[in-house]
């Protein structure tokens, strides 16, 4: 089942306000579409000790992997912004291109990506913003 731009960029503005945040106040929320027409969600998570902040993509799949799904994200939205509000056009950060490339790539999917700002959203690929990735394969 195809998922809709709006909507999913939509569950990912609603699951930024389940962010902890209270150093950056960087608001993030993630939303993945699956083949079964599912959707799970995350947000970031902070800590004192700030090189342990968890992104909402990895949130995201840390979750959806957890309830058992192994394949089958098709498309994936991120949104964030200062204090919740909104801002520029937020992409995945690297270390989180390669947490959804291992979800992805056990599937077989290339998962379309919609990276929203308050009032954009720029669509691409994983494989775009991860080209020749590492994954599975490289350890067969
Ligand atoms: N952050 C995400 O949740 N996802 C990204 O792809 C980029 C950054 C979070 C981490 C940190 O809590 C805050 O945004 C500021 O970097």
């Amino acid at each position: 089942m195809p998922h809709d731009r709006d909507t999913l960029v939509a569950a990912a503005r609603d699951a930024a306000r389940g962010a902890y945040a209270p150093y950056s106040r960087f608001h993030v929320g993630a939303a993945l579409g699956f083949a079964d027409g599912s959707v799970v969600s995350g947000a970031n998570v902070e800590n004192a000790s700030y090189g342990l902040a968890l992104c909402a993509e990895t949130s995201a799949v840390a979750k959806a992997m957890n309830e058992g799904r192994r394949g089958g994200l098709e498309a994936v939205a991120v949104v964030g912004g200062p204090d919740g509000r909104g801002g520029p056009v937020v992409t995945p950060c690297g270390r989180c291109r390669q947490v959804l490339n291992e979800l992805a790539d056990i599937g077989g999917t290339d998962p379309v990506i919609w990276c929203a700002g308050e009032d954009e959203v720029v669509e691409t690929r994983l494989s775009d913003l991860l080209p020749r990735a590492f994954g599975p394969g490289n350890l067969a």
